[in-house]
């Protein structure tokens, strides 16, 4: 008779992602204030999903091919594979063979088979995006946190990879480097210079880089973004794929570029563990992803608007939090979010009881406050760092990208009245924060 059902203790190593915890925290906390008819719901800014719709050329090549209900390979049609070499040329200047492309049911599984596949140890900057680091977890991996200093906007700095990376003495002694680009959580780009140093220094310490390129196309001047594909092609491992860039992180579709030295064998391993695990990627998914990738002005000028919007959203806010005494924010280049740095606060924080950056994010979200982040381990700080990272897209991307179309905002000015009137929720949420702000250090 079964009496118990025991899980191996590997999983308990890990929690639900914070973003979904926090989600769970604010539910509850919503239905408890509108329960007793608090006036105001919450400012969501912990979860980072794209606010606009699914571009038309994607949705209508979705219905199409739905009766596609054959297995297909688990590396990926071969016309969408074709697809993405020539999106990334056009796009990147990357000039890819096809068959170093491997699709997967989006980047995060594609990250986890990099995990799965590569020896030695992985390096992971912070702050950071909370997926890397259970995923490790989850494997039994060694993994090391490489704190990044503030003073530095949160940038890798070269000379101090290069004394992390030659303290590390573990057997084998190959590393993998992860390099979010633009970065989720500081919204930093990295120029092609810095690229070339970290590149150099990666050389230098026998590391390959896990370049996790998602959010290339939200880069506010995209004319200035440089994939790590193109200055370290030997070593760099590159994902991307169509959950931020063209909102449809539902749709479960993501491609990795293998290093140019991949032999055959890399390639037939990756192919390996995605028959093992998922067979393939939805099929409908890949023949619609076509249009994702293909040459199409419709899209071009999609990416143009989002990233326009993205970027005032992103530039608005950071300027808010900034006028907030005690807190420092980064300014975002790409993405949609930023890190707001609270440490000038800690003795307040302290005397009201906030021990940890952990406690910051519960003290943020409870009444009468109301404002959703994510902080603390889920972004590999530590315990007592006071950090957070702030998603800006609380808002009506449908709307916003239509208005948009009509009547693009033309100076400074026009464009914090298209955030106010296209952001209301997100306004509040400042206010919210002052409010929170003038009673920490009351
Ligand atoms: C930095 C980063 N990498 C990877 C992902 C995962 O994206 P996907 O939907 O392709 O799995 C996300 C999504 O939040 C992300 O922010």
């Amino acid at each position: 008779m079964i009496e118990k059902i025991n899980i191996d203790p590997q999983v308990e190593t890990i929690v639900m992602p914070e973003n979904l915890r926090v989600g769970l925290v604010v539910a509850e906390h919503r239905k408890k204030c509108l329960n007793a008819g608090c006036p105001f719901d919450y400012a969501g800014l912990a979860f980072g999903q794209s606010p606009f719709h699914v571009p038309p050329p994607l949705e209508s090549a979705l219905c199409e091919h739905a009766g596609k209900g054959h297995y297909s390979a688990a590396e990926g049609i071969a016309e969408l594979r074709e697809a993405i070499a020539g999106f990334n040329k056009r796009n990147f200047k990357l000039e890819i063979d096809p068959a170093r492309i491997v699709v997967g049911p989006g980047t995060k599984d594609l990250i986890f088979t990099i995990f799965t596949m590569i020896s030695g140890h992985v390096i992971i900057p912070s702050p950071s995006w909370i997926g890397y680091a259970p995923q490790l977890e989850l494997l039994g991996k060694h993994y090391h946190t490489f704190h990044l200093r503030p003073d530095c906007d949160f940038r890798i700095q070269p000379a101090d990879l290069d004394q992390f990376l030659s303290s590390m003495t573990h057997e084998g002694k190959q590393h993998l480097l992860v390099l979010n680009n633009p970065n989720n959580p500081s919204g930093v780009v990295y120029s092609k210079e810095e690229l070339g140093e970290i590149a150099d220094v990666c050389r230098k310490n026998n590391t390959l880089v896990l370049a996790d390129e998602i959010y290339a196309l939200s880069t506010y001047e995209f004319e200035n973004f440089t994939s790590m594909g193109l200055i370290y092609p030997e070593g760099t491992f590159i994902t991307n794929g169509l959950s931020k860039d063209r909102s449809a992180g539902g749709y479960r579709l993501g491609s990795c570029i293998l290093p140019e030295k991949a032999d055959d064998k890399l390639a037939e391993d990756f192919t390996k563990i995605a028959a093992t695990v998922y067979t393939n990627v939805s099929t409908p998914t890949q023949y619609a992803a076509i249009a994702a990738y293909e040459p199409s002005p419709e899209i071009d000028e999609y990416f143009a608007i989002t990233r326009e919007i993205h970027r005032m959203m992103g530039l608005f806010m950071s300027e808010e939090f900034n006028k907030i005494q005690g807190i420092k924010a980064t300014t975002p280049q790409g993405a949609f979010y930023f890190y707001a740095d609270f440490n000038l606060l800690t003795e307040s924080l302290k005397k009201k009881g906030v021990m940890t950056s952990n406690q910051l994010g519960r003290s943020l979200i409870s009444h009468p406050y109301h404002i959703a982040v994510v902080t603390g381990d889920a972004v590999m700080l530590r315990p007592e760092d006071y950090g957070a990272r702030i998603a800006f897209v609380d808002y009506d991307g449908r709307q916003a990208f239509e208005r948009y179309k009509k009547n693009p905002p033309k100076s400074k000015t026009a464009e914090i009245d298209f955030v106010r009137d296209n952001a209301p929720q997100m306004l509040k949420g400042i206010e919210y924060l002052k409010k929170y702000i003038d009673y920490v250090v009351s």
